[in-house]
């Protein structure tokens, strides 16, 4: 059916889900409709990524500037993920995906976040795949969030100075329960990482489709699998060293 080589598959894909706008405007469709129509790539993208085996799927859904539009279309975002979470519940459980969420939850209204925490709860036990929505979500505020718990216990006299190194710097990210992102795929053709994760991206491979979020596909995520699994990682070693396993 596809060629993806199970032993090389992403262990963390991030997603950021771009174009619902657009592909709206180019319908002469209020933007909203763009929203609703990335919903139902949300579903298929979900389910697709179960299929094919991946174990952590981030996808970001809702940004800290995010915030900055129009009241109404933030309105019908929040109205669309509350539906989608409850939509979703049964068939996350049949398929044993753990729902995660990151980002500055406390902004969320408060019914929204009550839905969520209650998703997050019902789905916890479950090993097959975890799915993380960033809502709300800005790298430089989940560096910065970790900064001042870092510097909290600092003062607490709990941890010093010395001990922040990478892998405890992680621990204090939002993302402390995830692995880095191996493969961030953009959709709408941006060139751009708009404040998603900044620290987890160090090493990550990404692919920019000029696809809208609304048409992205199963047969599009099949294509940035494929492409991701012929790249080298090199991680600042050589191609050779690479390839000897000398290092
Ligand atoms: C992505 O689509 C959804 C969110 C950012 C919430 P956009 O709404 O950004 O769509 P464009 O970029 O305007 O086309
Ligand atoms: C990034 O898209 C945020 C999400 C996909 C949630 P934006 O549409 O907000 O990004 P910019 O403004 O084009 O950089
Ligand atoms: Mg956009």
């Amino acid at each position: 059916m596809h060629r993806l080589i199970k032993e090389k598959l992403p262990r963390h894909l991030a997603i950021i889900m771009d174009g619902n706008g657009r592909w709206a405007e180019r319908r002469s469709l209020d933007r909203i409709a763009g929203h609703q129509q990335g919903a139902e790539s949300v579903r298929d993208i979900v389910r697709a990524s179960r299929r094919i085996g991946i174990p952590y799927l981030t996808l970001f859904a809702f940004s800290s500037e995010n915030w900055n539009r129009p009241p109404g279309e933030v309105e019908a975002l929040m109205l669309l993920l509350k539906n989608y979470l409850s939509s979703e519940l049964p068939e996350m459980l049949d398929n044993g995906i753990r729902l995660l969420a990151i980002g500055d939850l406390n902004r969320l209204p408060k019914d929204v976040l009550s839905t969520l925490n209650e998703t997050i709860k019902q789905t916890s036990q479950a090993t097959a795949m975890t799915l993380s929505l960033a809502l709300s979500y800005g790298g430089r505020d989940d560096i910065l969030q970790a900064i001042r718990r870092i510097m909290i216990n600092c003062r607490e006299g709990t941890l010093a100075p010395e001990e922040v190194d990478e892998k405890l710097f992680s621990k204090y990210l939002w993302t402390a329960s995830l692995p880095d992102p191996d493969l961030l795929i953009r959709t709408s053709g941006e060139m751009r990482i708009s404040n998603f994760f900044l620290w987890q991206l160090a090493y990550t491979e990404i692919y920019v489709t000029p696809t809208l979020w609304p048409d992205f596909n199963r047969e599009e995520l099949i294509q940035a699998l494929l492409s991701y699994q012929e790249r080298e990682r090199r991680f600042g070693l050589t191609s050779e060293q690479i390839k000897t396993g000398d290092r």
